[in-house]
This record gives C-alpha cells, sequence and structure tokens, in this order.
C-alpha cells in the first residue's frame, strides 16, 4: 500500500483514516508542513523570522528538510492553471533549468502532460527520478478511504512514476492562517518593486526569494521558459535584513472568508465567530 512513497515511514500521532501517511492532515506530516524547515528560529508577532533564521536559511535555501527526512526542494514548478499544450514543455524546460520539485494535482486537469514531460527528462537522462520531489493532492470528493487507493494510482497512472514524494489531501476550508497581500497585486506593489530595483531583481525573483526567506517551498506556475528560468533564479543571492524587513509592513488580508460556513442555524452563526473575532 505505502510503496509508492519513498523514504522512512511517516509518523502519525494518531490513526490514519486513510492509511496513507503522507497525506497531510495526519499529525506527523501536518508538523513537516512545507513552511516548517528544520533549522528552526523565531518567528516574531508578525510571524516573520528572526535574523538569526533568516540568516540560517540564506545558508541552506536550496531545500527545507521535512519532519520525515525527506528534503522538499524550496522552489517548484506550480501547475495549477497550466494548459495541456504548454505543461509538458513546462515541466522539462523547469527540469533542464534545475527545478527538482514538480507541484501536480489530478484536479489540475493536465497530470497525464506533467507524466509526459517527466517521462522526457527521465528518458534523456537530465535526471533520475530519485533527484525529483513530486508532489500531488487528493481532491475533496475522493477523502473516503476506499477512494484514496484509486485516486492515486489514477495519479501515478498519469504521471508514469510507481510514487510521489508528497500526497496533500486538499481541504474544503485551506488553511486558517493563509493570507494574501491586501488590495493590489503583488509584483506591483511598492515595497516589492522598490527591493527588486535596489537588488537588480525582477519583483516576481524578489517575492519568490522573500517567500524562500521566510522558511517557504515556493511554487511559482509558469509556462513561459524565460520565466521559468528567472523564477529560478533565485540561490545566489539574497534579500538584506533591512529591505527584508520592510515586507513586514504590507498589509495583508485573508485569503479566505469562509462565509460559506455560517449559517444561523448552523454551528458558526457568524464570520466572527467562525475565526474566534481575528478577522
Ligand atoms: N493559488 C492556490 O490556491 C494554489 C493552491 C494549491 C496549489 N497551488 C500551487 O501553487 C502554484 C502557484 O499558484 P499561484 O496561484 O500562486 O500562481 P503564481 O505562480 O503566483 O502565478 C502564476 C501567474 O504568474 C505568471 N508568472 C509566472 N512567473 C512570472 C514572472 N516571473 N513574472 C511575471 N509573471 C509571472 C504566470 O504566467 P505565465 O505562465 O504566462 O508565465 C501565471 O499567470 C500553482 O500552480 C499550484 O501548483 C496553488
Amino acid at each position: 500500500m505505502e510503496s509508492w512513497l519513498r523514504g522512512p515511514a511517516y509518523n502519525c500521532s494518531g490513526p490514519c483514516p486513510t492509511r496513507l501517511h503522507s497525506i497531510c492532515h495526519c499529525r506527523g506530516v501536518e508538523a513537516a508542513d512545507i513552511s516548517a524547515p528544520t533549522f528552526g528560529g523565531r518567528q516574531n508577532r508578525t510571524g516573520h523570522q528572526s535574523v538569526g533564521t533568516q540568516r540560517a536559511v540564506r545558508r541552506m535555501a536550496t531545500h527545507f528538510v521535512l519532519n520525515t527526512g525527506a528534503k522538499i526542494p524550496s522552489v517548484g514548478l506550480g501547475t495549477w492553471q497550466s494548459d495541456n499544450g504548454l505543461v509538458g514543455d513546462a515541466v522539462y524546460a523547469a527540469v533542464k533549468a534545475g527545478y527538482r520539485h514538480i507541484d501536480c494535482a489530478q484536479a489540475y486537469n493536465n497530470e497525464k502532460e506533467v507524466g509526459f514531460g517527466l517521462k522526457k527528462v527521465l528518458d534523456e537522462g537530465i535526471v533520475k527520478r530519485e533527484d525529483l520531489f513530486i508532489t500531488s493532492k487528493l481532491w475533496n470528493t475522493n477523502h473516503a478511504p476506499e477512494d484514496v487507493p484509486v485516486a492515486l494510482d489514477g495519479t501515478l497512472k498519469n504521471l508514469q512514476t510507481d510514487y510521489v514524494d508528497l500526497y496533500l489531501a486538499y481541504s474544503p476550508l485551506g488553511s486558517p492562517g493563509t493570507m494574501m497581500v491586501k488590495a493590489g497585486a503583488v509584483l506591483e506593489h511598492p515595497v516589492v518593486v522598490s527591493a527588486a530595483e535596489k537588488l537588480g531583481k525582477t519583483p516576481a525573483q524578489v517575492a519568490l526569494r522573500w517567500g524562500i526567506q521566510m522558511g517557504h517551498s515556493v511554487l511559482p506556475k509558469s509556462t513561459d521558459e524565460e520565466r521559468i528560468r528567472a523564477n529560478f533564479d533565485v540561490y545566489d543571492w539574497s534579500i538584506p535584513d533591512e529591505l527584508f524587513a520592510k515586507f513586514s509592513e504590507i498589509e495583508q488580508e485573508k485569503l479566505i472568508r469562509a462565509g460559506f460556513f455560517v449559517d444561523p442555524e448552523g454551528v458558526f452563526k457568524s464570520i466572527e465567530e467562525f475565526w474566534d473575532g481575528e478577522i
């Protein structure tokens, strides 16, 4: 059952409802969330990391080590909304450019073509399977234990691989803590644009590098070969402390309000109740 999962067994702290131990709703893997690198360090009240942590991130930013011991590369190619007809070439271009992490999902309706791209890089000997970190995801409607292996088998078949490195279960809610920049596109935000100008980088590179320095594995989606390459050029430079600090001034808001969970007759009678007043 778990032969598709490489590396050490996951250490669920409670019964795993699906018995697929890399699924993110198992507590053992929650702790291995991609935003939880092992080098430690404290976050300040704004959720930003201490200078010591930032320095540590800078020293070892190419991957993070999960609590399972698996290494997740800090930059992965996003494939959501990548069109069939383009995504296979995007995967090929990304791996050639140095990406070793591909973020997929059955729900993106393009895993079969992602699989063609993966097969090509493997057939051409550009990388070996074990050099890649492939993520896929279980869609909401497949959470019943009997549905999980069927969904996973479909994904493995489409990706032309016999295991994935990470299999995440979609939650209907997403992460309650998920934030986004308030009012406006990230790449046009003055803090990002100004840092990019000072560092001689593009706003996209600065945004991605900020994510890595925060300890997150970032997943830029692109089907444009030039942007795919540029998005990977985030390793031999870093955002210095004084510029990095400016990012904590960017106002954020919750990515989802979860209004669909509010019902005057239900458990949560208002948005404020759902979020414990933190909205
Ligand atoms: N957002 C979510 O809710 C979500 C949920 C689960 C997983 N993910 C994963 O995360 C990945 C990223 O998702 P995202 O929504 O955050 O998208 P994103 O990667 O922030 O943005 C993608 C958009 O940015 C453009 N782009 C890429 N590189 C660029 C650059 N250097 N300069 C300017 N524009 C650039 C892309 O166009 P081109 O393709 O034309 O370059 C595309 O239109 C997804 O593909 C998926 O794998 C996302």
